[in-house]
């Protein structure tokens, strides 16, 4: 993945940005701070919007705002970035796992209802690899219960949509993410925060500054999660390429669909009904995916697995018990997926390098 082809065109107004805030004096939670919360908040048809250090941070405090402490249970996918479990750990609350949709790899909200018990106190949905989760049926389901936030992880999907609603709309809160590698990446560690709701908004906006209501007034516990100027300035000016630089994503989708058609054993990635794909990752199954990989990478190829151990195996969860078979389709997606490189700049002869090192590493592993 090349990130600086995503800066072609629009290094100048960066080094402006930087330049302005240098001079400006003022580095954290400035006038560069608010303009990225308004424009998040318009973006997403939310009320609120809280800029903040990391994904990671976002996924914490919302929690937090919402209560969720050691008495609870969270409802996750198995099938994550380590970081969403992370955060359900760090307030000590239980996190418990659904399995996932065959075709989206999002949580699957057949499995969901009989997951609840009266210790549940969210759903985190994560739109993962950029396709939206099935949001109405899970507000339909946490909706007859009491009491559930739902928190959108929107860490890899900014700009997908379910309809004409973008994702992190639909629940209570939402959580993203401005990692450099993201569809819209800071030059640096950056998160936000963004709800329908003035009080969880409010709660965070405390939160991310040491549990301060005033200066030195500090209600609760809180953590430094205050966002730069100088990534705010620079997420200002990304933001407006987000729609085009997902265009460009899905248009770069449908052509490794057309040139994967007929590999033998390969499944592109389905999308379902009514979806709007923002394709962070571009996923396929591939049948000897190690093996695979492997030529692929020795070719130059940067394909990568996300991720090859589903989360309720790895070693920091081991003291929830759960055994292998628990969640069989998060099992067989950590075996079979394979990450193709996807990203703004990438030519269509590089995408044929791509197919035809993978038909040749395909054969090869016969
Ligand atoms: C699904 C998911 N959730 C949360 C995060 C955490 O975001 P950050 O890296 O900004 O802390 C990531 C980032 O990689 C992610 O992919």
């Amino acid at each position: 993945m090349d990130l600086t082809r995503v800066h072609q065109g629009i290094e100048e107004e960066l080094k402006d940005a930087a330049a302005r805030v240098i001079s400006s004096g003022r580095y954290v939670t400035g006038e560069e701070n608010a303009a990225l919360e308004h424009a998040l908040a318009e973006m997403h048809q939310v009320e609120h919007a809280v800029a903040l250090n990391s994904g990671t941070d976002a996924l914490l405090l919302g929690l937090m705002a919402a209560g969720v402490s050691r008495e609870h249970e969270v409802i996750t996918t198995p099938f994550t970035f380590f970081a969403t479990v992370e955060c359900i750990l760090a307030l000590g609350a239980k996190p418990v796992f659904v399995d996932i949709d065959a075709e989206s790899f999002c949580l699957n909200p057949d499995r969901l209802e009989r997951a609840f018990t009266l210790k549940t106190r969210a759903v985190i949905p994560v739109h993962l690899y950029g396709h939206p989760c099935d949001m109405p049926r899970i507000a339909e389901l946490t909706g007859r219960e009491s009491g559930i936030a739902v928190f959108e992880d929107c860490a890899q999907a900014l700009g997908a949509k379910l309809g004409e609603k973008p994702v992190g709309a639909f629940g209570d809160m939402a959580a993203f993410s401005f990692y450099p590698t993201k569809n819209v990446g800071a030059l640096g560690d950056a998160g936000a925060f963004i709800t329908h709701y003035e009080n969880l908004a409010e709660a965070v906006r405390r939160l991310r500054n040491h549990g301060q209501s005033a200066r030195y007034q500090h209600d609760t516990r809180g953590i430094n999660s205050r966002m730069d100027e100088l990534q705010a300035a620079f997420l200002n000016i990304k933001l407006k390429h987000a729609e085009k630089w997902n265009k460009e994503r899905r248009a770069l989708a449908a052509r490794y669909d057309e040139l994967l058609a007929d590999a033998p054993g390969v499944v592109a990635p389905p999308v379902k009904p009514g979806c709007e794909h923002a394709y962070h990752q571009y996923t396929i199954r591939a049948p000897r995916r190690d093996e695979v990989q492997r030529r692929l990478n020795e070719a130059g190829i940067g394909a990568m697995v996300h991720y090859p151990t589903p989360l309720h195996l790895s070693k920091a969860l081991s003291h929830l018990g759960y055994a292998e078979g628990s969640f069989p389709e998060a099992e067989r997606a950590a075996r079979e997926v394979l990450c193709l490189p996807i990203f703004p700049g990438l030519t269509a002869e590089e995408q044929e390098r791509v197919v035809n090192s993978l038909r040749k590493a395909l054969e090869k592993t016969l």
